[in-house]
Formats: structure tokens, C-alpha cells, sequence
């Protein structure tokens, strides 16, 4: 285990300490709809997608419902057991894993897309460019989404106020490709920016960062990795 998963410990009684875990959930696939639309379009038919940092799924569980073959790996294993009791209660077929994110070497190649939420913000900037390396190696394409510092969310360990600036420059280190860069600002509304079509990347960026939104996320591509091997 590394240190970055030691700092990381809490989730499990955070998340336990909710009654009602299934309305946590409904309430979750409300608002984080614009981001299953975004796989959608990034998956092809029947895809396959490993989600790490899984905490309770949700993303995972959504996306198996819609036909997607999920993996959801997490480090701690109480976290997963809500997770595999949530994924029985929706008869979704999610199949979990509990791993170390910071060490994909068995599952690289083998997935479409690799997913993180709400993962990468609890992350100082050399573990987030680990994270992303690890990524690289997984799917062809990488997709990240963190709240930004007006999502009013609450966690039981630090928050880095990161914004596209930083997570751009994140995955350029880890030697991916910044491809497209998603505001997401409401329930049922979002932006999605084209990066490859902006010269002045930067300026670009920056402008991006200055439009109000609860979450950001910015799609990867790998240029390790050219089409998937199983
Ligand atoms: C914010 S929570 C989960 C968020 C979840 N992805 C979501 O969208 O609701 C972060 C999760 O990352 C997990 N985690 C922390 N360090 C990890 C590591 N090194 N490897 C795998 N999972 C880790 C924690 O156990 C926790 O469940």
C-alpha cells in the first residue's frame, strides 16, 4: 500500500454514516447525469470501463445498468462491501475489485475507459500525476471529474482546490493528452470544450476556469495505448 492510500482512510464510516444509502444514490444519478451521458459517448457499444476510487460506485452501477461491463476498485474493503451490497439492491453486475489505484499493472490495456470521481482533488500534485500515469496504461482514454471549490460537499480529508489549469497540466506530466474539458454546472447542464481545436491552449484554459461550475473534468487520451488488447 502506498502512502497516498494511507492518508486516505475515513470513507468507509463517511459513508455508512448515511441512512438511507439507496436515496444517496437516486439523488447521486440525478445530479451526476451529465457525466454518464459523457461516458456514453466516450464508450463504445458493450464497452468496458474500470472505475478507480470507486467509494459506494455509483458511477459504475449506473453504467452497468445502461450495458457497460464495470470494474470498480477501491483500497478499502469495507468501502466495497457497501458498494457490492448497493450494486445487488439495483441488480446491476458491477464486478469489484479491491486494489491499490497507484498500481493498475494487472488491469493494464484491458479496459475502453478509466474513470475516476472525486478522487483526484484529495490528491497533492505528485500523487495526482502518478494517478494519471497508472491511467495511461489502462484505457486508451482517461476521464477525471473533481468538484470545484463552490461544490459544497463535504469529505472526510483535505480537498485541493484544483481547476482545468491544474488538471491539464497534471495529465500533461503523466504524458496524456488533454483532449476535451467538461464544466459541469447544474443538474441537467454542462459544457463540453474541444481542446484540440484551440491554438492558445493556455489562454484558452484559463478563460475555461473563469465560468462558474460545481464539477470539472477533462478526457485524456493515451498515446501508449492504440486499441485495446483482449
Ligand atoms: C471520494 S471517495 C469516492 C468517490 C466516488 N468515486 C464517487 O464518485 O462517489 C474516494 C475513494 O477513494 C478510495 N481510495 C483512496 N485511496 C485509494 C487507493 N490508493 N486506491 C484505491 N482506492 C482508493 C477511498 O477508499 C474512497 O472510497
Amino acid at each position: 500500500m502506498s502512502d497516498s492510500a494511507n492518508k486516505q482512510e475515513g470513507w468507509a464510516d463517511y459513508f455508512s454514516n448515511n441512512p438511507n444509502l439507496k436515496d444517496w444514490l437516486q439523488e447521486k444519478w440525478q445530479t451526476h447525469q451529465p457525466v454518464y451521458d459523457l461516458l456514453n459517448q466516450l464508450l463504445p457499444p458493450n464497452g468496458k470501463m474500470l472505475e478507480v476510487g470507486c467509494g459506494l460506485a455509483a458511477t459504475s452501477i449506473k453504467m452497468s445498468l445502461g450495458g457497460i461491463s464495470c470494474m470498480a476498485l477501491d483500497i478499502d474493503p469495507k468501502v466495497l462491501k457497501l458498494a457490492e451490497e448497493l450494486n445487488q439492491g439495483e441488480n446491476s453486475n458491477v464486478s469489484f475489485v479491491q486494489g491499490d489505484m497507484f498500481n493498475l499493472t494487472e488491469h493494464y490495456g484491458r479496459f475502453d475507459v478509466v474513470y475516476s470521481g472525486g478522487v483526484l482533488e484529495h490528491l497533492d500534485e505528485t500523487e495526482a500525476i502518478k494517478l494519471l500515469s497508472e491511467q495511461s496504461k489502462v484505457a486508451k482514454l482517461v476521464l477525471t471529474v473533481i468538484p470545484t471549490k463552490s461544490e459544497k460537499q463535504k469529505a472526510p480529508i483535505l480537498r485541493f482546490p484544483y481547476g482545468i489549469k491544474e488538471l491539464v497540466s497534471f495529465g500533461e506530466k503523466a504524458g496524456l493528452k488533454p483532449y476535451s474539458v467538461l464544466l459541469f454546472k447544474g443538474i441537467e447542464s454542462s459544457q463540453c470544450h474541444r481542446l484540440t481545436k484551440h491554438k492558445d491552449l493556455d489562454v484558452f484554459i484559463q478563460s475555461l476556469d473563469l465560468i462558474p461550475a460545481q464539477r470539472i473534468g477533462v478526457v485524456f487520451k493515451s498515446p501508449m495505448i492504440k486499441s485495446i488488447t483482449i
